[in-house]
C-alpha cells in the first residue's frame, strides 16, 4: 500500500488503474502530445487521465456531468459533457484516442486522430473489430488501432504507489457499503453508471 492513505483509497486505486497503465504503455507517450479520452469518469478513465497529465500530454476527456468540476480540477486542457456534446465531431486532431469505456469505435474516431495517430478502446468492439484492426495495424502505416491485453500486475500496483506517494494520484471514490450489502453494490454497479470505484467495506 502507497503510504498515508485509507484502505479504501488503496483499494480504489488498483484494478482500474492496472488497465490504465495497460491502455499506455501500449504506445509511446511523449510530453506535450494531445490525447483524448472518453469515459474519464469511469474507474479506468478516471486513472488514465491522471497518468497521462503526470506523464506531461495535453489531455481532453469527456465525464458525465456529475464529475467535471473532479475531472477539470486534474490539470485537465478540456473536459467535455459526454451527454451534451458529442466527441467525435470535435474538429481537431489528437496523437491518441483512448476510450476507457468502450462506446466508440475506430471508424468514428479516425477523423481525430493525427496522420499516425493510435486509437485503443476497453472493448472488443462491432464484430471483434479492435482485435483484428490490431493485427492489421502490424502490416499496414498511417492510423492504428491497438488492442491492450493486460498483463503485469505487481508492475502496476508499484508505479501507481511511487505516484500516489508523490502526491499525483488521487481515486474517484462514488459510494461505500457494508459487506451484508454486497448484492446492491453490484446491482449499482452493473447500472453502468458508476463515477469511478465503489468500494466494499469489510470489517
Ligand atoms: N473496471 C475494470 O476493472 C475493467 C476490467 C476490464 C474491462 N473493463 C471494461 O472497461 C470499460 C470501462 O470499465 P469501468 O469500470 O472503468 O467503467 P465504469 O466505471 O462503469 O464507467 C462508467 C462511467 O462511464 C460513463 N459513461 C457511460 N456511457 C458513456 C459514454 N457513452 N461516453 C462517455 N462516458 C460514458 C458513465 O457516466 P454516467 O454516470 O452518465 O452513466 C460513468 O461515469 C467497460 O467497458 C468494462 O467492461 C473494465
Amino acid at each position: 500500500m502507497p503510504k498515508n492513505v485509507s484502505f479504501q483509497q488503496a483499494a480504489a486505486s488498483a484494478e482500474g488503474v492496472h488497465y490504465a497503465i495497460n491502455f499506455i504503455n501500449k504506445v509511446k507517450l511523449k510530453a506535450g502530445q494531445r490525447v483524448l479520452v472518453n469515459g474519464a469518469s469511469g474507474s479506468i478513465g478516471s486513472a488514465m487521465v491522471q497518468l497521462l497529465v503526470y506523464y506531461g500530454l495535453e489531455v481532453t476527456a469527456t465525464s458525465n456531468s456529475a464529475c467535471m468540476d473532479w475531472i477539470s480540477s486534474k490539470g485537465i486542457h478540456l473536459v467535455i459533457d459526454y451527454e451534451k456534446e458529442d466527441f467525435t465531431k470535435l474538429e481537431e486532431t489528437f496523437d491518441y484516442v483512448f476510450d476507457a469505456v468502450g462506446k466508440s469505435t475506430f471508424g468514428k474516431c479516425k477523423p481525430l486522430l493525427k496522420e499516425n495517430g493510435i486509437y485503443i478502446s476497453s472493448e472488443l468492439g462491432p464484430k471483434a473489430q479492435n482485435p483484428i484492426l490490431s493485427l492489421l495495424g502490424l502490416v499496414k502505416s498511417g492510423k492504428k488501432v491497438k488492442f491492450p491485453f493486460p498483463h503485469d500486475i505487481k508492475g502496476s500496483l508499484e508505479m501507481i504507489k511511487r505516484i500516489t506517494e508523490e502526491g499525483k494520484f488521487d481515486p474517484l471514490i462514488d459510494k461505500e457499503y457494508a459487506l451484508p450489502d454486497i448484492s446492491e453494490a453490484y446491482t449499482y454497479v452493473e447500472t453502468g453508471q458508476k463515477s469511478g470505484n465503489v468500494i466494499l467495506n469489510i470489517t
